[in-house]
């Protein structure tokens, strides 16, 4: 099936809006929508009087080249919020479609569904002791999807997903729906991104994110890859300049050779760091469980998770509770931060007593 038809038919339909700048055309003199002639104080060259370009074809080019994919196949975003967004309001009739969510998982996927008045079928992870895996059964008995949001390395259980089931998902679901992989996080595990399997599996949709790895969490630049056509309807509904000059300038500074090398380095570190935090948390006498998973985060579960928020704020240091989840009594999600960060986290955790 062509995931356009599996698109809602108002979108299939839509006369995108035409930007002044949506044909990539800031030459010459511009009369053309309404901007300032003059440049605002501090410019340095930025030029902000004028609408940024809908989506950069340098910067497209650059992250198509990283991503390893056509630029075709790819649509800028502001982060991958916004894509998971796009998509739910492209594929999913009001009233009409569902969702497939593996939670404990990122709770965007969800809430841009209900948002859309799309139902949200949960399909829970299965929980072990050292890992947590996707209930592919439970997945395989589901009713019918439209989109299909798996996360790997997940949010925020860090598990990876086998490339094979993705791609085996895929093609069982391909006459009704598409699967969205979000690898936001795949910088930090050597696992091998998914989006060269685009090409060939036209329901197949790969998220990426600057967010992360590149340092640019401020910037709200995402990647939404996915077959051409899928990309072209997203391109109908995006906002007219979705892309902030600046932003897009600190992209394309993150994607230039050395600072890539630079971000290596730092996953290196981030590496290093979070095999000592884990090293004491195994140790830890109030540690119930402990997933150290693949990304740049780990997992644990003690019998107070708000005692451990709280202690930890009252001590300048933020965690993040997730024992609110049904699928996650008890647990709480460490960020892996910087020597300096850590160093009084591990202070505190020496002394916690629950
Ligand atoms: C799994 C996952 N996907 C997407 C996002 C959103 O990333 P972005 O900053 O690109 O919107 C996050 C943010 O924490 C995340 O954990």
């Amino acid at each position: 099936m062509n995931p356009v038809d599996l698109a809602r038919p108002e979108i299939r339909a839509l006369q995108p809006y035409a930007s002044a700048r949506s044909l990539g055309d800031s030459a010459g003199v511009l009369l053309n929508a309404n901007e300032n002639p003059w440049p605002p104080e501090g410019d340095d060259g930025l030029q902000l009087n004028r609408y940024p370009d809908p989506q950069p074809a340098e910067l497209k080019e650059r992250l198509a080249e990283v991503y390893g994919v056509e630029p075709a196949q790819l649509l800028i975003t502001r982060g991958s919020d916004e894509g998971i967004d796009l998509l739910v309001r492209v594929f999913c009739r009001a009233g009409q479609d569902r969702v497939l969510v593996c939670p404990p998982c990122f709770g965007m996927y969800a809430l841009s569904a209900k948002v859309q008045n799309a139902e949200v079928v949960e399909v829970p992870l299965i929980e072990d002791k050292d890992d947590w895996y996707l209930d592919t059964a439970a997945i395989e008995q589901a009713p019918p999807c439209r989109l299909y949001f798996l996360c790997s390395p997940n949010n925020p259980t860090g598990n990876l997903i086998e490339a094979g089931t993705v791609l085996e998902l895929a093609r069982r679901v391909a006459d009704h729906g598409l699967v969205m992989i979000d690898e936001a996080y795949i910088e930090f595990c050597d696992r091998p991104s998914l989006a060269e399997w685009v090409g060939s599996q036209p329901n197949l949709v790969v998220l990426r994110t600057l967010s992360k790895a590149c340092a640019l969490a401020g910037c709200r630049i995402g990647a939404v890859i996915a077959d051409p056509s899928v990309v072209d309807l997203l391109r109908r509904i995006i906002a007219p300049y979705p892309l902030p000059t600046p932003s897009v300038m600190a992209a394309l500074a993150a994607l230039q050779p050395d600072a890539l090398a630079r971000q290596h380095q730092q996953r290196q570190r981030l590496a290093q760091l979070k095999a000592k935090l884990v090293a004491e948390l195994s140790e830890h006498a109030a540690i119930q469980a402990l997933w150290p998973g693949r990304a740049n985060f780990v997992l644990v579960r003690v019998a107070d998770a708000p005692g451990l928020v709280a202690d930890a704020l009252a001590n300048g240091i933020r965690l993040r509770d997730q024992s609110a989840q049904p699928t996650l009594p008890g647990c709480v999600r460490i960020t892996i931060g910087s020597e300096e960060e850590m160093q009084p986290f591990l202070s505190f955790l020496r002394e916690w007593q629950p």
